[in-house]
This record gives C-alpha cells, structure tokens and sequence, in this order.
C-alpha cells in the first residue's frame, strides 16, 4: 500500500467530473487500498478518488473510531433522499475549515463494491453526509459550494496564502471527510 497526495482546494483538477469504472480489477482494488492508507493517515472518515488526483467513481469511507469498518464505493447513484440536516462539514482537500452544510438527513444508495458485486446500503446521520459529501466530490463539487459566497472566497484566499508560502496544512481538529 502507498499513502497517495490529496489536492487541496482551489487546484482546478477536484472540479473535474469522474469517469465510472469499467472494469474492477487488481488495480481498482490496489487504489482503495491506497486510498483506505491515506484516508486513515490524514486522518479522515472519507475520501473519494478524484481528491488523489484519480478521476474515477470511487469512494472510501470509515466513519468508526477504531478504523475498522471500511466501506468502498465505486460507481455509486443515489436512489433517494429525505428529510433534512445541518452538520458541520469539513474535507481533507480544504484543511483546517469547518463550516455547516445543510444535507439530506437520509440517504438511499446503490453501489458496486471492490468485488464487483452490487449492494444497496440505507444510511443517516455522520454516514448520510458522508456518502452525499463523497458523491459531491464524483461530480467536481466541494462542501464550500454549499456555504456562501464571501466564505468561500474567503477559504480560498487563506488556502492560496498558506500554499505560496508553504504552510504545512493544519493538523484536523475535527474529522475530515
Ligand atoms: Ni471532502
């Protein structure tokens, strides 16, 4: 396994939209792994292909305290949404800022997992914002899309200062997705 580098917010390549896998092979699987290591280095409880530079349908998400419980995603489509529910977001390609999004509060989800084999999964709650905050990313969308425009401008200015001046990326206080 190899810890892979994430693209940080503004770089132009996380708004590209991602191809579905074709065919889930060794190398697919050889990327979740990849993408598992790094994910758990961060560390954080999500992250999807696109965000180390791989613009492919693919997911990881572990939302559990002892990183044990990995879930892989790839090709996902959301069948349904419902209700309603503000959390505080934040993602590994925008560190150090957390800002609440509003998300559906339940998420019905189609997938394909590293074997090949379909699954359905019903989710709510930190894995219904998960799952929607990585689908997001599938599609060249970030969490900060979701907040105002001042905001947003306003993170990507610091993100921009602190590249030029090659500040380290704050260690999370809070899980990223
Ligand atoms: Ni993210």
């Amino acid at each position: 396994m190899a810890k892979l580098d994430i693209l940080t917010f503004p770089d132009p390549r996380l708004r590209r939209k991602a191809s579905p896998v074709a065919r889930i092979d060794d190398n697919i699987r050889r990327l979740v792994d990849d993408m598992l290591e790094t994910m758990y280095a961060a560390p954080g409880i999500g992250l999807a292909a696109i965000q180390v530079n791989v613009p492919w349908r693919v997911i990881v998400i572990d939302i559990s305290e002892t990183h044990d419980r990995p879930l892989c995603l790839i090709n996902p489509v959301i069948r349904s949404l419902e209700g309603e529910e503000e959390m505080d977001e934040g993602c590994l390609s925008v560190p150090g800022f957390f800002e609440t999004v509003r998300r559906a509060e339940r998420v019905r989800v189609e997938s394909l997992d590293r074997h090949g084999e379909r699954f359905e999964l019903e989710a709510d709650g930190l894995l219904a914002v998960c799952i929607q905050h990585e689908i997001d990313h599938l599609d060249g969308k970030l969490f900060v899309d979701h907040i105002s425009m001042l905001k947003r401008q306003w993170i990507r200015r610091k993100l921009e200062k602190e590249q030029r001046q090659g500040v380290a990326a704050p260690v999370p206080r809070r899980s990223a997705i």
